[in-house]
Parts: structure tokens; C-alpha cells; sequence
């Protein structure tokens, strides 16, 4: 392990009705609230009514921004700044999945900040102040809703980066498995992909010693295999809801990635391909990842190995390491084609047109990846199988 300070201020308030503390967790003195929303499920699915509920119960002034885009794009970023200039904002509650919360948390920056708030996305500058915010999460996926992490894509130049800082924690998201019933199934597939590949991501490191983090991981991973496929049955299940939801959480709120860098090149690949063709995030995920674990198995097969046995209980006699690694990668291609998720780009009609440009986008800030740094051919090759 290397050394670590952990640190995650977020105040996780998890359970049914759980909605009630809204009204105590929102600090005494905050006047003006910007609630943050998306294209409308929250005003379908009651959440919206059940939070202006909470919210009226103090005497706050309630303002609104609507629209947020999934893969939230920069020119609501700025509209949100704005918004909070306008009207002397000093509070933000998103309520929503990653997209809304990432927004959020731009937005939170972007009102304490003089120029363009893309500057900060592409870490031109950093941010020294950011108004505090908090979430309602209805989707679990992200992580987002328990992490300082934010991606917020450019539209106009077709990139889409990731960027953070301690200013972005939530102060407190409230997450009842209930707000989760509504998400159609495949959306449910892309947050349990999406999880599932966060945890891969930092399963896949440079370190030598985890064996704590590493027993986590299955652990985390082997529950979710045993309960997606029961939620995708029932879908109005709270009890797997409730299940995949904290899955989501511990996923990458830091729990999991404690003395260790992870790998992470796969989602920088895959924002590069959400920047050139917006398709869902997990969706990129779920074709990339196997590609991935293929292009990089000879750097070191123990490890795939391990995932192999331990998470997708290959077994081992009359086999060599390899071929355990490679039965472990085919059967998390065959898991996820099971529960529904695409498998090859061509399945968004992408075609190899823009390979180079998504490569670039890739490269952006130079050769990436933990477990093994990627350089330009990399990506290519990557790509170019997942086609
Ligand atoms: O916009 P609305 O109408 O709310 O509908 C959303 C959206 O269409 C819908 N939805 C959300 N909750 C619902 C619901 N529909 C019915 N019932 C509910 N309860 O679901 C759709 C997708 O929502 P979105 O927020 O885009 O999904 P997700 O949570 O997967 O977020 C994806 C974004 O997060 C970024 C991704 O790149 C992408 O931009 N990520 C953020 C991370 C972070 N901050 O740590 C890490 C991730 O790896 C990821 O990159
Ligand atoms: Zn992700």
C-alpha cells in the first residue's frame, strides 16, 4: 500500500422516508436555495412535489434550474452560475442521478468564480471557493452523490472531461431506495455497469500489497452480480433497489480505493467517446471495459486471474493462469450481455470515422492509466476492437 489520508465530509442519509431530515440537514441560515434538476422524471415520479414539501417547511426562498442535460454539458453550467449570481444563492440542492449532481457541483464552483467555468473543468484554473451543495439522489450509478469528482462535457468542442476538488463534496445526499423505483431498466443496467466498472477500475492498480481493498472489491462485486439480474426481474424490488443503490455508493465514494491508485483509463476512453457521439456513459463502459481487460491482460495475468476465480468463479484445474484470466474476462462480457447492456460500438452506429478523433480526445492530458499507461496506439487499438 502507499500512504493515504482519507478524508470524505459527505453526511450519507440512506433509507426509506429518509426525505423528512431535509428541512433540519439544510443549514439554519441558508435564505436562497437553487434547486438543480433534469428533463423532468423527478416532476413524473412525485420527488419533485415531496421535496418542495420539505423545502417549504422553512422559510426559504426557492429558486430553480431545470433542463440538466444527461452527460451535463457546460452551457447549463454557466447558465446555473449565473443564475446564482443573479439571485444570491447560498445553497444548492441537486436532485437527480450523477448528471444532475455533477452539474451541481459545477454550478456550486462556477457562482464563486469570475471567468468561464470551463476553465475549471480543464483545470485551467482552481477553484478557491465553491457555494455548498447537497443531493437528492434518484439513480444509482455514479458515486457521485458521496465523492468531489464532477464530468461535464462541451458540446460545442466535443470534449468531455472530468475534474474535482474538496469543494465539491456534498454536504449530506439523501438516498432512499424508494426515489430509485422509477428508473427504467435500462437505465438500471448502465448503474450497475457503471458500478461495477468503478470497482474494476481501482481493482486494477499499480500496488503490490491490498488484500483488505481487494477482498472489498469481490465482495462488493460478487453482490452485485447475485442481485442485478433479481432487480432486472423487479424492477419495483426495494429491497434490491436498496441493495444496488449502497453498491453504488461504496463504490466510489473512496472506501474502496484507500493506499492504491486505480487504473481509470477506461472511462477516460470512454468520456472521449461520450464527448464525439453522447451516448450513455456505462453504455461506452460496458464495450470498452472488456477490450480493455483483453489489450492489457499479459501486464500482469495474476490479477485477472484472481478476478477470474474469486468474482466469477472460474475453475482453475487443467488450466494455465491465462486461459483462468481469459474465462473470467468472457464471462463478464457474457454477465453483461446477459443483463441486457451493449457490447459493441457499432450497437450506437458508431463506425471507425472518428477513431483518431476520440483517440485525441483521449490524449488530451498525455498517456494515462495506472495499471498500465495507455499511449495513442493504445486507444486506437482499444477502440478499434470494440467496434
Ligand atoms: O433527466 P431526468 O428526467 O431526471 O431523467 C434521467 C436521465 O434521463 C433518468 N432518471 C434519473 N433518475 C430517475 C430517472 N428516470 C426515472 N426515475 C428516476 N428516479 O435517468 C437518465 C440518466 O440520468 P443521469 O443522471 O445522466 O445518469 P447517471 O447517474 O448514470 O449519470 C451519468 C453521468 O455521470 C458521469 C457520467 O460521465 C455521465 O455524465 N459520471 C460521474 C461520475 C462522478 N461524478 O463521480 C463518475 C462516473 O464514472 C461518471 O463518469
Ligand atoms: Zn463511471
Amino acid at each position: 500500500m502507499e500512504n493515504f489520508t482519507f478524508y470524505n465530509p459527505t453526511k450519507l442519509v440512506f433509507g426509506k422516508d429518509q426525505l423528512e431530515q431535509l428541512p433540519e440537514l439544510i443549514p439554519s441560515h441558508v435564505e436562497n436555495v437553487l434547486i438543480v434538476y433534469g428533463g423532468g422524471s423527478i416532476k413524473k415520479n412525485g420527488i419533485y412535489d415531496r421535496v418542495l414539501k420539505q423545502l417549504n417547511k422553512r422559510a426559504l426562498n426557492v429558486f430553480e434550474l431545470k433542463g440538466v442535460e444527461p452527460n451535463p454539458r457546460i452551457s447549463t453550467v454557466r447558465k446555473g452560475g449565473e443564475l446564482c449570481k443573479q439571485n444570491r444563492i447560498d445553497f444548492l440542492l441537486a436532485v437527480g442521478g450523477g448528471s444532475v449532481i455533477d452539474c451541481t457541483k459545477t454550478i456550486a464552483a462556477a457562482a464563486k468564480y469570475d471567468g468561464d467555468p470551463w476553465d475549471l473543468v480543464t483545470r485551467k484554473a482552481i477553484p478557491k471557493e465553491a457555494l455548498p451543495l447537497a443531493s437528492v439522489l434518484t439513480l444509482a450509478a455514479t458515486g457521485s452523490e458521496m465523492n468531489a469528482g464532477a464530468v461535464i462535457t462541451n458540446w460545442e468542442t466535443n470534449e468531455k472531461y472530468g475534474w474535482g476538488g474538496p469543494l465539491l463534496f456534498p454536504q449530506f445526499s439523501i438516498l432512499d431506495p424508494a426515489h430509485t423505483i422509477s428508473v427504467p431498466k435500462d437505465q438500471t443496467i448502465y448503474g450497475i455497469v457503471d458500478m461495477m466498472t468503478h470497482i474494476f477500475e481501482q481493482y486494477f492498480h499499480e500496488s503490490s500489497s491490498s488484500p483488505v481493498q481487494d477482498q472489498m472489491c469481490e465482495g462488493v462485486l460478487r453482490t452485485i452480480i447475485e442481485t442485478a439480474p433479481k432487480l432486472l426481474n423487479d424492477l419495483e424490488s426495494y429491497e434490491h433497489r436498496e441493495t444496488i443503490l449502497y453498491a453504488g455508493t461504496i463504490a466510489l465514494n473512496g472506501m474502496l480505493q484507500m493506499g492504491y491508485r486505480g487504473d481509470w483509463a477506461s472511462h477516460n476512453i470512454e468520456h472521449a467517446v461520450s464527448a464525439v457521439y453522447d451516448i450513455p456513459h456505462a453504455g461506452g463502459l460496458a464495450i470498452l471495459f472488456p477490450n480493455w481487460m483483453k489489450h492489457n491482460l499479459d501486464v500482469d495475468v495474476s490479477r485477472f486471474k484472481k478476478l477470474a476465480t474469486n468474482v466469477f468463479q472460474v475453475e482453475e484445474s487443467g488450466k494455465s493462469d491465462r486461459e483462468i484470466a481469459l474465462e473470467g474476462i468472457s464471462k463478464l462480457r457474457e454477465f453483461w450481455d446477459s443483463l441486457g447492456a451493449p457490447n459493441r460500438l457499432s450497437d450506437y452506429n458508431i463506425n471507425d470515422e472518428k477513431v483518431d478523433l476520440m483517440a485525441e480526445r483521449a490524449m488530451v492530458r498525455g498517456p494515462f492509466g495506472n495499471f498500465n499507461a495507455l499511449n495513442k496506439e493504445d486507444v486506437v487499438a482499444i477502440l478499434k476492437n470494440s467496434l
